[in-house]
């Protein structure tokens, strides 16, 4: 799944993972913790922002990245509309050097996005962008199947994938799209 084959879906607009609003679980994380320091936020795979516009919407300093020029294209113009402060930039997650380590990276529909084989430079990237003590939040969707995208994960891949880098300071089923409903399953980490 290179840049071409991610632009293509946006071309052809064949993009089913497009809801249209933020994931509901990020939305209810957010109201859930005020307390939290408006940190700077990485949101990899950042599709057309919503979840971006999110966590700006709450005061965090976020940016999307993600391999498809229309992707961004579409998140500056929205996030312009909304008239919200955001930053997106066309990037490679598993394969460039990040601009900054960010205090949070969020993962919403990337690594069910990506081949099986690639699995472990993902892993190997969340620590990469991330300052020691950040917190990667993930919306992970457990679903079946190698055949994709979406390619399915289990919460005991997810645990035997990151626990060695970090720390799980919560985990729990949150609300979802109508679609996705029990589908999800959110992990709090906290980098060692
Ligand atoms: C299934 S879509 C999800 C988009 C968004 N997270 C959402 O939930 O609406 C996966 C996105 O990840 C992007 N992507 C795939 N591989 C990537 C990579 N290595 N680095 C950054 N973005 C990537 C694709 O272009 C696509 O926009």
């Amino acid at each position: 799944m290179d840049q071409q084959y991610w632009e293509n879906r946006y071309q052809t607009q064949d993009m089913p993972w497009e809801k249209g609003a933020p994931s509901p679980g990020l939305m209810d994380f957010l109201a859930a913790h005020p307390e939290l320091p408006r940190g700077t936020v990485c949101v990899p795979g950042c599709g057309t922002g919503h979840d971006v516009r999110a966590w700006a919407q709450a005061g965090f300093a976020a940016t999307g990245f993600d391999l498809a020029p229309s992707a961004i294209q579409l998140s500056i113009e929205r996030t312009k509309a909304a008239g919200l402060n955001a930053r997106f930039q066309l990037g490679d997650f598993l394969r460039d050097e990040p601009p900054i380590q960010f205090d949070w990276v969020f993962e919403h529909t990337l690594f069910c996005a990506i081949e099986l084989s690639e699995r472990g430079a993902y892993v190997r990237a969340v620590p990469r962008w991330l300052k020691p003590g950040g917190y990667y939040l993930a919306v992970n969707y457990l679903i079946p199947g190698e055949d994709g995208p979406p390619f399915g994960t289990t919460r005991d891949e997810q645990w035997r994938r990151f626990s060695p880098h970090f720390n799980l300071l919560q985990e729990w089923v949150p609300r979802s799209y109508p679609n996705r409903t029990r589908l999800e399953l959110m992990l709090w980490w906290q980098r060692k």
